[in-house]
């Protein structure tokens, strides 16, 4: 008897993004890749509960602030607090984890070092990026990065072309992991029904120039002649302004359709708003991969050598040309 075709074909099964990083660690053929995916794996499973804690934010009060500061002087919200809990809950527990690092603790956390033999990696994150839009249901994000750290090194932080993997879930109408382990970007939707990320389309390119810019334009005023003049042009030349007010929203349109998000020097942000370890470093990594550019407005982002976990960095990523533009409009001043 003849065996029978299979329903599903093996051509048209989505891939799921477990499947993913499996594929990518048996092409790697190392330890090493082993303990990345599983730890990419960890950053995927906390990010579906900070999903579902979204999703019921409104009906069981975990909307509003704490009555904390953090480091950067914030007022935490509550589910900066709870994804930044499941993060280290999921982390802090896998082999090969040595640092971790959020934009809610204070300080680096090295974990005890458990059974990590020669696969040691720091994963720095922004647990809930854009969380002044929680109240008011707008696009919120969750942001990774993450580098091998030798051994004695955990106090040590590296530029952001050193990174082996980086990513971020966009939480909007649907949940979106967009990740890059140095072999250009994908991106996975979850699937809610069966709780997988499930890859969407082919790798991601960024085009090289696009039609509108992302900034936050009530600093306008404040901000060097450079900009002011950029961005002058640009609204001469027809682009539209796009602005979530969180930058994961903001950078994945950017990624997926072209053009410019910056967050530049301002007269409250001297040196920029948005943090280099967990903010600038993995966008700008995943932007690069694209085919686009991320620069300081002075220089490669992934360059900067960082001297704190919670330092700032003026920060303008996108569509190639774009950035070009810009960067020769500040250079002119
Ligand atoms: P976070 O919520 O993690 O502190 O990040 C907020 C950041 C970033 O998401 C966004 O691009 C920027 O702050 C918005 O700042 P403004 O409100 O000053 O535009
Ligand atoms: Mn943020
Ligand atoms: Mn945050």
């Amino acid at each position: 008897m003849a065996t029978p075709a299979s329903v599903i074909s093996l051509r048209t099964r989505p891939q799921t993004l477990q499947n993913y990083l499996l594929a990518a660690e048996r092409a790697a053929r190392s330890d090493g890749a082993r303990s990345l995916s599983w730890i990419v794996s960890a950053v995927s499973s906390a990010t579906k509960g900070i999903a579902a804690r979204l999703r019921t934010a409104g009906l069981d009060g975990a909307l509003g602030a704490v009555g904390q500061v953090n480091v950067q002087g914030e007022q935490q919200q509550a589910l900066d607090v709870i994804a930044n809990e499941l993060l280290i809950a999921e982390l802090q527990s896998r082999d090969g984890v040595v640092v971790l690092g959020s934009e809610e603790n204070d300080e680096l956390i090295v974990v005890d070092e458990a059974d990590c033999g020669a696969c040691r990696y720091a994963v720095l994150f922004d647990p809930l990026d854009g969380s002044s839009n929680l109240d008011v249901g707008g696009s919120v994000g969750t942001i990774f990065s993450i580098y091998e750290v030798a051994a004695g090194a955990e106090q040590d932080l590296q530029a952001g072309r050193h990174q082996v993997a980086a990513g971020y879930v966009l939480y909007g109408p649907s949940t979106i992991f967009v990740m890059t382990l140095g072999q250009g970007v994908d991106m996975f939707i979850l699937d809610p029904a069966v709780g997988n990320f499930v890859r969407a389309g082919e790798p991601l390119r960024i085009p090289a120039r696009g039609r509108s810019y992302s900034v936050n334009e009530a600093n306008l005023d404040s901000f060097p002649a450079g900009y002011q003049r950029f961005l002058a042009e640009c609204r001469a030349a027809g682009y539209s302004s796009r602005y979530a007010g969180a930058m994961v929203a903001d950078v994945h349109r950017v990624l997926l359709q072209g053009g410019i998000f910056m967050y530049p020097p301002t007269a409250k942000a001297p040196a920029g708003k948005l943090r280099l370890m967990y903010e600038a470093n993995p966008m700008g990594w995943l932007i690069e991969q694209a085919g686009g550019a991320a620069s300081t407005g002075q220089g490669r982002i992934l360059e900067v050598l960082p001297a704190s976990l919670h330092q700032r960095v003026p920060v303008a990523l996108g569509s190639r040309d774009d950035v070009t533009a810009l960067e020769l409009a500040l250079a002119a001043t």
